[in-house]
């Protein structure tokens, strides 16, 4: 299967097979009404410090293409839609293009709209030091997102099925590049464990891409004309839990980008809540860029910060990072997962990271 095919077939099985069959699990999440919330619309500053630069809206377009011509007006779409907004986004994986050396054109053009903004680059844990960095430098890249997706890859007929070394592999990859690196799931979450490894290692900055939204494992299935069981169907950590897990394990110093289904601006403010700093959506907003265009996306993201702020005022909150403090009330599967990971309920009810 050639690669180029792929990135087509990825798009094409996104679109027809949507989110889930899972939850992203915030809607076990419950904020709790304040009645004395003292803020003015006008003091309300969605725009946030990212990497070092300013976005103007806390949102992040994420990794979706690139690397064949067929999808160059894709990704020149997107970075319109991330420059006429002022927030970030990120290229499809570009392994493929480094190690070939092709398809280039259709990464490049995401710059070339974008030519100040906050644009991340993606590659596979399996590049090099040296194909990380070509991936920055084709698209002067302020970071880098290193992408680990095992369970994509075991239903992936021609998936590399070796997960042994990866790690040590992100640590080659972190030494060889000058932008930060982002460690990225793409759909089945980031668990304690993992982050805790990671920032053993020194790792600070994670995209959760918890499960919920696009599914990875049913697309490959799909591919190949496969039936998954339900449990690989379902197979992931809902974003909701992936994201508990960074709020017990991440630190004020590090990094979080929240994804994996998040869709509107409840579920947006609850990832703020859980501790997200920038949130980051794929799926739907290849829909979007696919029906409507450069203007569809960009008035979705408008209509949804204009309800996160509606959010932010009614709790009390100027800033989405003000979230992380508010009172929430969990219940169901999410409250049995605090629960049976020996989380406080009582601390993660008040404040998290
Ligand atoms: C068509 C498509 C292709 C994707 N390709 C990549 C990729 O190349 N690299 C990557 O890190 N994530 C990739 N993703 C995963 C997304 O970046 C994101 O982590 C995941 O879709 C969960 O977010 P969502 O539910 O908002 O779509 C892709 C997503 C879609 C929809």
């Amino acid at each position: 299967m050639k690669r180029a095919q792929r990135k087509l077939e990825h798009i094409k099985y996104a679109l027809e097979l949507g989110d889930g069959p899972k939850s992203t699990h915030f809607e076990d999440i419950r904020f709790l009404h304040n009645c004395l919330p003292e803020v003015n619309p006008a003091d309300i500053i969605l725009s946030v410090e990212f990497l070092g630069k300013q976005l103007c809206l806390p949102f992040l377009i994420d990794a979706i293409t690139g690397g064949t011509d067929a999808v160059l007006d894709v990704n020149a779409k997107l970075s319109q839609a991330a420059a006429q907004l002022g927030i970030a986004m990120a290229v499809g994986s570009q392994y493929g293009a480094v190690r070939d050396k092709i398809g280039y054109a259709s990464y490049e053009v995401v710059r070339k709209y974008n030519p100040d903004g906050v644009v991340i680059a993606n590659t596979s844990a399996l590049a090099t030091p040296e194909q990380a960095c070509e991936a920055v430098k084709m698209l002067n890249a302020d970071v880098i997102e290193v992408h680990l997706n095992p369970a994509q890859e075991l239903f992936m007929g021609e998936g590399d099925k070796d997960f042994q070394g990866l790690l040590d592999n992100l640590l080659r990859i972190r030494d060889g590049v000058e932008v930060p690196i982002i460690v990225k799931e793409t759909g089945c979450g980031i668990a304690a464990e993992e982050y805790a490894r990671l920032k053993a290692q020194g790792f600070s900055y994670f995209d959760c891409a918890g499960a919920g939204g696009t599914n990875f494992p049913a697309i490959e299935a799909a591919r190949y004309g496969k039936e998954l069981t339900s449990d690989f169907a379902g197979w992931g950590l809902p974003t909701a839990w992936t994201m508990l897990d960074g709020a017990v394990t991440l630190k004020a110093g590090d990094t979080l980008i929240a994804s994996g289904g998040i869709r509107n601006a409840s579920q947006a403010a609850k990832a703020f809540a859980l501790g997200a700093d920038v949130v980051g959506m794929s799926g739907n907003v290849l829909r979007l860029i696919q029906a409507g265009g450069v203007d569809a996306v960009v008035a979705y993201f408008e209509e949804l910060s204009n309800q996160l702020a509606n959010y932010l005022q009614l709790l009390g909150a100027k800033a989405p990072k003000d979230l992380r403090k508010v009172p929430v009330i969990y219940s169901g599967e999410t409250a049995n997962y605090i629960a049976n990971r020996g989380y406080e309920l009582s601390v993660l009810s008040k404040n998290r990271r």
